[in-house]
């Protein structure tokens, strides 16, 4: 591995991954190849911007003339796709861009891959296993069961890398993480949501009786998980990436309060997300197997992820001020009247 294209590198946590690999690693040429949907933010990656071994392109996965072109002009060796639409709400209003993105922009790329015998890697998540019953945690060989347009999308795009591998030998491994929360988390996610509401004292719409259960992780751990399966992962392999611990969204909220000195009362019952899946839980012995083991608890993530926001408001108060008050109305507008 020389040069890496890192797809959806300006997002949350592809760019938390570029920062770690050029901070980790001095060999590494870095191309972050990115739509810059909403999601995307050149901002993220302030850091790294002169670093001559970093470079920007612009452009759609689903653009094979660019990606081939992209390859070309910098030599790339491995694919590290962290690209996609990845907010279920979003996915519940208007799934076409998650499956445009999600199944043929990974189709585009494994193409490629193939063409150029590229190293190929796929950044998942734990909701391909669908809602998870009490008492069992998802192992990496589960059916995937998605139920939400953009579980679909991942699920679809973890079933092509597989086909590749299994069909045309290509060099893949797939992770699968759980809740990530961190620096430069679009505040369309309940954590990073709920933190600057809470900060400007707004109300926090908490889904139905809040009791869901969730797998908070921090970035970094994810990051430096995906960079162990990158180098040390068995080929058409797939990683769950999680804490191991579960948290209800009510004491998330209720640690990310006390953490920010605010009210209780800022939590408001809402309407439910229409299918919504009740609780995810991740084996994690197989990665814990390849030597990793998260440095945060859920608890730490949260506490760490509220200061981080009450800290950086220069990066989110222009984001929320933005396109984001339309989507939020849209989403959010007709919930408070719903209120429990
Ligand atoms: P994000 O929404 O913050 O960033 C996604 C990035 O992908 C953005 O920079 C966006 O511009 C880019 N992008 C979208 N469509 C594109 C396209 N067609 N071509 C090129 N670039 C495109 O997402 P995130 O939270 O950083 O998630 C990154 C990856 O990790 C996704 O694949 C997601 O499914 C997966 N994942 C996320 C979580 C989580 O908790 N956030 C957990 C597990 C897995
Ligand atoms: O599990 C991994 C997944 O985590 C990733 O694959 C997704 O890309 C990422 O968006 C995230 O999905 P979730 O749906 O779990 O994340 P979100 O932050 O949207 O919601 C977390 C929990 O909080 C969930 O139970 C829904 C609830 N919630 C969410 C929002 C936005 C609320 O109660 N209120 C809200 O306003």
């Amino acid at each position: 591995m020389k040069n890496i294209i890192v797809t959806g590198g300006a997002g949350f946590i592809g760019a938390n991954f570029v920062l770690h690999m050029l901070n980790k690693y001095d060999d590494y040429n870095i191309i972050v190849y990115d739509k810059l949907t909403y999601a995307g933010n050149l901002d993220n990656l302030l850091d790294v911007k002169d670093d001559p071994r970093y470079a920007f392109v612009q452009g759609d996965i689903c653009d094979a003339e660019m990606v081939e072109a992209t390859i070309q002009k910098y030599d790339a060796d491995t694919i590290v796709n962290f690209a996609a639409e990845t907010h279920v709400d979003r996915s519940i209003m208007n799934p076409d861009a998650f499956i445009q993105t999600g199944v043929y922009g990974t189709y585009v790329l494994l193409e490629a891959a193939k063409k150029h015998g590229m190293r190929y890697h796929q950044i998942s998540t734990d909701e391909v296993y669908g809602h998870i019953p009490e008492g069992y945690s998802s192992v990496e060989t589960d059916k995937l069961d998605p139920r939400s347009p953009y579980a679909a999308s991942k699920a679809s795009g973890d079933l092509l890398v597989n086909a590749y591998f299994i069909t045309y030998g290509l060099p893949v491994t797939i992770t699968r993480g759980s809740n990530n929360i961190g620096p430069f988390q679009y505040p369309e996610k309940v954590v990073p949501l709920f933190a600057t509401n809470a900060i400007d004292e707004e109300p926090l719409p908490l889904y139905g009786d809040g009791r869901q259960m969730r797998e908070y992780q921090y970035v970094i751990d994810h990051c430096e998980a995906i960079d162990l399966v990158l180098h040390k992962g068995v080929l058409g392999e797939a990683y769950n990436i999680g804490t191991g611990e579960e948290m209800e969204n009510v004491e998330m909220v209720e640690i990310l309060l006390k953490t920010l000195n605010r009210p209780h009362d800022l939590i408001k019952h809402v309407k439910d997300r229409e299918g919504h899946d009740r609780r995810y839980s991740l084996n994690i012995d197989k990665i814990k197997a390849l030597g990793w083991v998260p440095r945060h608890t859920s608890a730490e993530a949260v506490e760490k992820t509220a200061v981080w926001y009450r800290e950086n408001e220069w990066w989110w108060r222009k984001i929320k001020s933005g396109a984001f008050k339309e989507y939020y109305e849209k989403q959010y507008g007709h919930r408070w009247q719903t209120e429990k």
